[in-house]
């Protein structure tokens, strides 16, 4: 799928955004661009790149799914989304993320689109979202309300104290 990003007068030609399925060689840019985000550290890296070997090395039904987010022959971001075990087609948004010099531009909405997309055509029935409630977070949250994504529920000093737990939800 294609996204032209919004385009604004005085701009020459507006970046064409591409998102597709990832491949496996898409390991090391999605590691560089949760280590280089601002937000997650290592450890969260290492924890994707675990997922992220673990689905291709797994045939399950319920495999995480992979997205990358292209644009100029750059990888630029990903998402990881599939279905939640134990429920009846409910999917999950795990992990998304841009890389820096590239936000602001449409990409992580085309993940988040994508991402639907298919979710929907698998028979999907909701999409859930766990996000965090500190200010880094901020910029996800209102990506997550603008894709029509709604706060269902705040668990109170979830993560830590004063780091609440957001979960949004959406009917796919
Ligand atoms: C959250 C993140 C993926 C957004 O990616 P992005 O490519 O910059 O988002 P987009 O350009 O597609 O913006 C989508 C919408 O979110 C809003 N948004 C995104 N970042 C914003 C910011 N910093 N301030 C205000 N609004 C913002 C945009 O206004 C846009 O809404 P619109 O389409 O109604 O105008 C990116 O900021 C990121 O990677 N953050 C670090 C990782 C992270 O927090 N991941 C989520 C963990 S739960």
């Amino acid at each position: 799928m294609t996204w032209a990003s919004h385009a604004i007068a005085g701009v020459p030609m507006p970046a064409q955004i591409e998102v597709r399925s990832s491949t496996f060689d898409d390991r090391q840019a999605i590691y560089d661009i949760l280590v280089r985000s601002g937000v997650f550290g290592r450890g969260d890296a290492e924890c994707v790149d675990e997922m992220f070997v673990e689905t291709w090395l797994s045939s399950r039904e319920d495999n995480y799914r992979w997205l990358s987010c292209w644009c100029d022959g750059q990888m630029i971001g990903f998402a990881c989304y599939g279905p939640e075990s134990l429920t009846d087609r409910t999917w999950d948004l795990f992990w998304i993320c841009v890389s820096p010099e590239a936000r602001g531009k449409g990409a992580g909405r085309a993940l988040i689109a994508e991402a639907e997309a298919q979710a929907r055509r698998a028979g999907g029935r909701v999409m859930v979202i766990y996000t965090s409630s500190t200010p880094k977070y901020a910029p996800a949250r209102r990506l997550y309300e603008s894709a029509g994504f709604v706060r269902v529920a705040v668990v109170p000093d979830y993560y830590a104290e004063d780091d609440d737990l957001n979960i949004y939800w959406k009917r796919l």
